[in-house]
């Protein structure tokens, strides 16, 4: 295996396995319309591993051509709920390990009838490693991966740059990573990382069509803000990212600030720092990081 393979093989952790608490609704909502969205694969290994396997053969999956959007950590799937019935004619897979999400996710679009969709029960990074190609995406959606706001859990944060060159190599040329969070550290980490990454120009861009999901909205009304961020996939003759166009909405540096703690005042300290990022929301009231702490993993 060649160096830029090896690191593509990097493993990334960015969830804990937990046992499945589901509700009838959700168990109902497996059963009666999971064969139709979730992807039956290879598996060996934990519940959440996907195992290297061909890649999947997309023209089968969804029975034709067209874009495909990947979403990791697609929670209930509501932004896909919403982008499959506004763009039907794009493709979409959504990556989720908690199998309570994915119920739910599968009862959104059952409820909209959605036939663009497929779901992944299991880990979204090595589902971008093994089950797509390379260039294969035509956009990768990451909103409010799990913030792990404590210091020793942050290695377990999604964006990081191993995660960056994976996604990369799965993006088309002119491609777009979009991405989500109300903590404000974590956008100042993930922007230091792309904007780091020759692979990538950040570009303008606020939340798009996304919808507010049930994990937003809570984290909106304990007066977090939201940073989006939005990064092009550049060709790989684009040479240094400083002869690269800047981005016109934000000519600003990019955010290059050192990770602070998770404070009130670093918190709100960083996110005025995040005068290049899109936010919405407030910056007064946030949260403790106790109560985030309890958002964890749980889009529910
Ligand atoms: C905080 S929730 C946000 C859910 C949704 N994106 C939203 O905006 O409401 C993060 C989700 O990512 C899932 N997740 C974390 N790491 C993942 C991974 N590597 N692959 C797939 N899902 C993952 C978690 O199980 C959780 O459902």
């Amino acid at each position: 295996m060649n160096a830029a393979a090896t690191d593509l093989a990097q493993p990334i952790t960015s969830f804990v396995r937990r046992s499945p608490r589901m509700t009838a609704a959700q168990r109902r909502w497996l059963d009666l319309d999971g064969p139709r969205y979730l992807l039956g694969l290879e598996r060996s290994g934990h519940a959440a591993a996907i195992p290297p396997q061909p890649p999947l053969d997309l023209r089968r999956v969804f029975g034709r051509g067209g874009d495909l959007i990947v979403e990791i950590g697609c929670g209930h799937g509501e932004a896909l709920a919403a982008a499959a019935v506004g763009h039907p004619d794009v493709n979409y897979i959504g990556f989720e390990v908690f199998e309570a999400g994915l119920a739910a996710a599968v009862g959104a679009l059952a409820a909209v009838e959605s036939d663009n969709v497929r779901l992944v029960a299991g880990d979204g990074v090595e589902g971008l490693r093994h089950l797509l190609g390379p260039s294969s995406c035509a956009e990768i959606w990451v909103f409010f991966p799990d913030p792990w706001p404590k210091a020793r859990h942050r290695k377990r944060r999604l964006v990081s740059p191993a995660f960056a060159r994976l996604a990369a190599s799965r993006l088309r040329v002119g491609g777009r990573l979009r991405l989500a969070t109300d903590w404000p550290d974590y956008a100042l980490a993930m922007a230091a990382v792309l904007d780091a990454d020759p692979a990538y120009i950040r570009r303008p861009g606020g939340r798009g069509e996304r919808p507010v999901t049930k994990y937003e909205a809570r984290g909106l009304a304990q007066g977090n803000i939201v940073c989006e961020l939005v990064y092009e996939r550049l060709p790989p003759a684009a040479g240094p990212k400083a002869a690269a166009p800047a981005n016109p909405a934000s000519p600003a540096e990019p955010v290059r600030a050192p990770i602070p703690p998770p404070s009130k005042a670093a918190a709100r300290r960083s996110a005025e720092s995040i005068a290049g990022l899109a936010v919405s929301g407030q910056l007064e009231g946030r949260r403790s990081p106790d109560s985030s702490e309890q958002r964890q993993g749980e889009p529910r």
